[in-house]
This record gives structure tokens, C-alpha cells and sequence, in this order.
């Protein structure tokens, strides 16, 4: 792609835009936005901007697109697949200024929110409220809702109130032209011709930049009820899952880890937790609702069918405290294993039931070119989040084989009924293996889309295909 480079009169001119000040060319901005949270990838922009207003990301979106420039979006740069990264340099478009929550509207149950929002900010003042907004992903405390939205994030509560796809009403959005659109309406029902909120959804900033969010809430419910059940095997725990389900239980979350992911835990944070022998997978049961008798009842049936799946002891968490703890092992595994070893990270997705057949190919792939991995993630979607580590592997295997293993995974995975992201999204780092889940027919009606949106290609290029 040939893009022209952010010249000196661009700089000025993009100065008079949005004043001096949120215009940054000096080497530690530069760095800072090279990178986001994708393994040790850097790219650097030639210039960080930081716009205020709708108004200056119109303006802004015109002069590049009239002068071939490329923009790279960024949220808070929690990315897991390299979708913020500015791969051919020019504009990086930061939307930490745009952090207002404009509305909680009570009576309907919506909000009205920019995208620099960080999640849980969100989160903690619909909750004040009595009200929840439930998508949680393990970085809420430093992602921004614009950047969830961009990938159609998801987190341990998607198994009982769906993906962000399920939470978003209305987006505002500056076109590359400069041109600003309402993609829908504040409603909960949408049959008015193609949906170009849930199209925005998930398109990873190669559309349009989202500036303004209408986002559903729902009432919070009162309480909860949490339980950690161990299995000796993988394939027990992962089997167990589906039977869950197919007991009439949906819980409000179902999470998976493998030991090794807590072994790294308990080293890293120093969460007390009483490790078995012979204890090798784990599933973290939650139920919530505005009943404890049933919320129990509901925590009886999912005790008999982990008995009936080989399950070895299932604890209760007590206290708020114990809660607390077991979601801190979950909520810091990602940064415990990857601060242990260089490691990629891919985020698969089946049909529930498959899961055993996944997380057992996994492991075989691993043998076979020589890595292990230390899986986790939101089970009760069939969602695994695998951390292949390098561990011994010589870096020319690393380099080469590796490659060769993912590709497999990927293949079982899809050869299951399954994707490859269930909620990382694509970006630079997975857009190699969407051959493997769409023919040349779906990227090439893909492609078109962006063609209609982005007829310059200057949004996020290089991303997805
Ligand atoms: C998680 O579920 O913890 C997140 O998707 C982050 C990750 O897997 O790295
Ligand atoms: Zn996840």
C-alpha cells in the first residue's frame, strides 16, 4: 500500500485542527503508541494525535483522506491481536480525549458514552445505578469501551448475557470522507434494511471511527453464587462444560483454566489457593439472580453433574473475599503466564461440546512440533484462549514451525464447527489464517465492504485482510 508520508505543512495544518497541543511527534509519544498488548510487536506512527471533538476527527478524517495518508485508531491499546498497531506509520488517532459518559438514561435503560471510556468506569456508574452493563473483558480496568466495540469484545459473562454485539444500539461514526452517520437507532428492535451498528461492530476501525456509543443496561442482579470444581483431566473438565447446559443451567459464567495457569498465578500475585496433587484442569461456575435459594438449588444441579463427569472436589466460595480471590486467579492468568515466557497467544472458538476434541488436538499439534500451552478461557462458549510458550523450542523452530502448528490448530478448530477469534478479533497478527476459515467468495465480499466505506483504504490498513 502507498500511502504519502505526514509532511511538515500536514503537521500544521492537522496543528490548526485540533491545536497544538494534541499533536505529538516527540520520540517517547512515538514509542509509547508503537505498541499495544500483542506479544512484542512495534510499529511506529509518524505523529500521535489526540482530538477532542467529533468535529476534529471529521476534519481530520478529510485532510488525510484527501492526501493519502493512513490513520490507525487506538483505544487504550489492551489489543490482543495487533489491530491498533500503525503498520505503514502516519496518523495515530488516539481516542483517550473523547472519555465523557453523556447519559445514563434511567427510564429506558440506555447510555450514551464516548469510546474513551474505560470499561469498568462505565461499568461501576451504571452499577451506582442498580443497573449492568455486563461485557467484562479481563482488561476492563484499562480498555476503552470504543476499543470492545471495535472487536466485538466479549469476556465470562458472553455464556449468560451475550457479546457486546448484544449491548450496542446506536453508534455515531466519522467516515474517512469527514461525513459523521448514526449507524441505527436508540431502539431494541432493528428491522430497517442492512445493520450498520452490528456491521461497525467488530470491524476492528477499518469503517469508520466510532465517537459517540448508545449502549443497553439491564437491571443488576442482586447476588451470586460461585464455585471452583477440579477434574484430573483436561478432557473431564471440558466435557462437563456441555453437560452443564444440558441440565438446564446457565450460568453466569463458565471459565476453564489448566493448572500450569495457576501454578503461574499463585507465583506471580501470590493468591492464597490450595493447589492438589494431581488436580490438572479447573472450572470456575458462577450462577447470579435476585434469589439465594435458587441461585443453590441452581449450584446443587451443577454439583451433581460435575460429580457425574468425574469432577474430584468442588469448593464454594464463601466469602466475598474467596470470590474475589478465585476471579483475581482467573482475571490475572493471561499476564501471570505471559510474563513467564515469550509466548502467542490465539483465541479459538467451537460449539460447546467440541471443546475436548480442541483442547486434546491442541496438545497433540503441541507434541508434535514441540511446544506447550497453557490454555484457559470463557468455556461455557466454547471460546479457548491458547498461550502457545516457547519454552525450549530453538528460535528457528519458533520462527518456522510454530507457524506450521497454529495453522493446524486453526484447521481443527474450524474442522470442529469453530472460528478463529471468538473475541481477540483478527487484526495484523491472525489476518494470515482467515483463508482457513472463509473461502476466497467471503474476503472478497469483505473487501468489498471496506471498498464502499474506505474507498482509499487510509483507515487501519493492513488489518483483517
Ligand atoms: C481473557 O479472557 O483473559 C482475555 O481474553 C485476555 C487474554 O486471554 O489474554
Ligand atoms: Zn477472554
Amino acid at each position: 500500500m502507498n500511502f504519502n508520508t505526514v509532511s511538515y505543512s500536514i503537521i500544521e495544518e492537522i496543528k490548526t485542527i485540533v491545536g497544538d497541543n494534541y499533536v505529538l511527534t516527540d520520540s517517547e509519544s512515538i514509542n509509547k503508541y508503537s505498541h499495544d498488548e500483542t506479544e512484542d510487536l512495534r510499529f511506529y506512527p509518524e505523529v500521535v494525535i489526540k482530538p477532542n471533538s467529533v468535529n476534529q476527527i471529521s476534519k481530520l478524517l478529510k485532510l488525510c483522506n484527501e492526501n493519502n495518508i493512513c490513520v490507525t485508531p487506538r483505544g487504550g491499546g489492551t489489543g490482543l491481536s495487533g489491530g491498533a498497531l500503525p503498520i505503514y506509520g502516519g496518523l495515530l488517532l488516539s481516542l483517550e480525549n473523547l472519555n465523557n459518559i453523556l447519559d445514563i438514561d434511567e427510564r429506558n435503560l440506555q447510555a450514551t458514552l464516548e469510546p474513551g471510556v474505560i470499561t469498568e468506569v462505565f461499568m461501576n456508574a451504571v452499577s451506582d445505578k442498580g443497573l449492568l452493563y455486563p461485557v467484562d473483558p479481563s482488561s476492563k480496568g484499562s480498555c476503552f469501551i470504543g476499543g470492545n466495540v471495535s472487536h466485538g469484545s466479549g469476556g465470562p459473562r458472553v455464556v449468560k448475557y451475550g457479546t457486546i454485539r448484544e449491548y450496542i444500539l446506536n453508534l455515531e461514526v466519522v467516515l474517512p470522507s469527514g461525513e459523521v452517520i448514526w449507524t441505527g437507532a436508540n431502539t431494541l428492535k432493528y428491522a430497517s434494511g442492512y445493520n450498520l451498528t452490528q456491521l461497525m461492530i467488530g470491524s476492528e476501525g477499518t469503517l469508520g471511527i466510532i465517537t459517540k456509543i448508545v449502549v443497553k443496561l439491564i437491571a443488576k442482579p442482586v447476588t451470586d453464587v460461585l464455585l471452583m470444581a477440579s477434574f484430573s483431566t483436561n478432557e473431564q473438565a471440558c466435557a462437563a462444560v456441555s453437560a452443564i447446559f444440558r441440565a438446564g443451567i446457565v450460568p453466569s459464567a463458565l471459565e476453564f483454566m489448566e493448572r500450569r495457569g495457576v501454578e503461574w498465578v499463585i507465583e506471580y500475585d501470590h493468591i492464597p489457593f490450595d493447589l492438589k496433587e494431581g488436580v490438572n484442569a479447573f472450572l470456575m461456575i458462577e450462577v447470579d439472580g435476585n434469589n439465594l435459594d435458587t441461585l443453590f438449588a441452581e449450584a446443587e444441579i451443577i454439583n451433581q453433574v460435575l460429580e457425574e463427569n468425574g469432577c474430584t472436589e468442588v469448593l464454594f466460595a464463601d466469602t466475598a473475599a474467596q470470590k474475589d480471590d478465585l476471579w483475581r486467579i482467573r482475571r490475572v492468568m493471561p499476564v501471570s503466564v505471559k510474563s513467564n515466557s515469550v509466548y502467542k497467544e490465539e483465541d479459538t472458538v467451537v460449539p460447546r461440546a467440541e471443546l475436548p476434541k480442541l483442547i486434546n488436538g491442541i496438545k497433540a499439534i503441541g507434541n508434535k512440533y514441540g511446544f506447550s500451552s497453557i490454555c484457559y478461557g470463557h468455556a461455557g462458549d466454547g471460546n479457548l484462549h491458547i498461550n502457545i510458550l516457547k519454552g525450549l523450542m530453538s528460535d528457528a523452530d519458533w520462527n518456522t514451525k510454530l507457524k506450521e502448528g497454529i495453522n493446524e490448530i486453526f484447521e481443527l478448530t474450524v474442522s470442529l464447527g469453530g472460528t478463529i477469534s471468538g473475541e481477540h478479533g483478527i487484526g495484523l497478527v491472525q489476518k494470515e489464517y482467515m483463508r482457513i476459515k472463509y473461502s476466497e467468495l467471503h474476503l472478497s465480499l469483505m473487501r468489498g465492504i471496506k471498498g464502499v466505506f474506505d474507498p482509499k483504504g487510509i483507515l487501519n490498513p493492513g488489518k483483517i485482510f
